[in-house]
């Protein structure tokens, strides 16, 4: 037995071991050197040269805690709001933590406490992390944070009340060419949702519901009118992936806090952020904020902060992203056409989900013994040479390569993909059959 404990992310598979990197690959412990393709943690793929070195420099920085003051942290505080968030003239301020988790979580603890509200509101297969309050909005049914068996799985109790709004729709291609009811009647419910929230938070890529200006500007109408704050989950958008700095700039409303974490420290560091509101600062001012982290805000995660968003200035990252965008959209939409195990395409920038037919994801616990038709699809990509995700779920796979993929990799990942769905394509028709 391993004295690791793992994660039941990679469902029903072998996880590949991986031994090193370079640029766009992982190098495998059988000798392989295989295409990373699905990781929101690493914009910049592996070993990236200018990162490499900003670590190696940080190496010999002093150990702050958060408690003290460190200058590299209020210069990554600057470049955060020069680089990032320019032109977002409604930003405040910032505080580092470590995790996209970590950082949900003092966000929505912020807001209970502003409010004196204790219920959240998510949308429908929402992740927002496994820590404290992130856990309870996570409505995705098989991340709960508790022991997934088959028959016996154990579920820990949620913290706080979570409402649970319908998704934004969008999707680029559907099987059944569904038409989405207009916003008004899919938000029907929600002002009496949010009339008791101390928070609504909206993630932009979690279980293949993207960006929807039209959503996100009625959602963030509803909460101001509710006294409910919205904070914006840009853990895997935010500052790359979405092909411009915020998914949210997508539309014209603008939130009181923003979530970071992820790509933030080039995925070389574990650093996350919470960016609140001016307006948010100013119900602050007075008080002190009772939260702290030993390890938050450390020297060599400020240092990869500042190196990241130097990084995704000076070599073009975002527009590297919004020119991919196209080819991914044409090539997913051509390709989900010709494969009838397929049943919906959505995504943005370089996050693209690929979700097939099959039972209803609000019946997936991960309890059960078999592989999942999408880990089938995975098992088979690794084969073919690309680590393509799951995000641990039963029918859908997710395509999120390095920011600094280049074309003829893109198009290889992409045949890769097409190749290992006629897995779930004999699987489709066994069961039609
Ligand atoms: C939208 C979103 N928010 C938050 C998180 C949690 O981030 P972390 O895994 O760094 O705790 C994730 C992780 O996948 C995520 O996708």
């Amino acid at each position: 037995m391993s004295r690791l404990l793992r994660t039941g992310l990679n469902a029903g598979t072998a996880a590949p071991s991986v031994v090193g990197g370079e640029g766009v690959h992982f190098l495998l412990s059988d000798g392989r050197r295989v295409l990373d393709g699905s990781n929101t943690g690493g914009p910049l793929g592996h070993g990236h040269p200018r990162m490499a070195e900003a670590l190696r420099k940080a190496a010999s920085l002093p150990m702050v805690s958060e408690g003290w003051a460190w200058a590299g942290r209020d210069r990554a505080a600057e470049e955060l709001f020069g680089i990032g968030l320019a032109g977002e003239d409604w930003a405040g301020a910032v505080r580092f933590c470590l995790s996209g988790s970590e950082a949900n979580d003092i966000a929505l603890s912020l807001c209970q406490a502003l409010s004196g509200r204790r219920a959240i509101a998510t949308r429908e297969r929402a992740y927002h992390g496994l820590v404290g309050l992130s856990r309870d909005v996570t409505v995705q049914p098989h991340w709960h944070g508790g022991l997934a068996a088959p028959g016996a799985t154990r579920v820990p109790p949620a913290g706080a009340p979570v409402h649970v709004l319908p998704p934004p729709e969008g999707a680029a291609w559907r099987a059944d060419g569904a038409v989405v009811p207009p916003i008004a009647q899919r938000l029907h419910g929600a002002p009496g949702m949010l009339a008791d929230s101390a928070a609504v938070i909206l993630d932009y890529s979690q279980g293949g519901f993207y960006h929807d200006a039209a959503y996100q500007d009625a959602v963030a109408g509803m909460a101001r009118e509710a006294g409910c704050l919205w904070i914006a989950d840009e853990v895997v958008t935010g500052l790359g992936r979405a092909g411009r700095p915020f998914a949210f700039q997508g539309g014209a409303s603008r939130p009181d806090i923003v979530t970071l974490g992820k790509g933030l420290g080039g995925g070389m560091q574990a650093v996350a952020a919470v960016v609140l509101s001016e307006e948010v600062v100013a119900r602050m001012r007075g008080s002190s904020w009772q939260n702290y982290g030993t390890l938050r805000g450390h020297p060599m995660a400020m240092a990869a902060v500042s190196a990241y968003l130097t990084i995704l200035r000076e070599e073009a990252l975002l527009e590297r992203v919004a020119a991919l965008e196209g080819l991914f959209r044409r090539r997913l939409v051509e390709m989900a056409g010709r494969h009838p195990s397929a049943f919906r395409v959505a995504g943005q920038g370089l996050h693209w989900t690929i979700e097939l037919h099959g039972p209803d994801w609000r019946e997936w616990r991960a309890d059960v013994a078999e592989a999942p038709v999408a880990s089938q699809v995975a098992a088979r990509a690794l084969e073919l040479g690309a680590v393509i995700g799951t995000s641990g779920e039963q029918t859908s796979l997710f395509l999120a390569p390095p920011l600094v993929i280049g074309e003829v990799e893109a198009e290889r990942l992409l045949a890769i993909l097409d190749e290992s769905l006629l897995v779930a394509d004999r699987a489709h028709n066994g069961a039609q059959a």
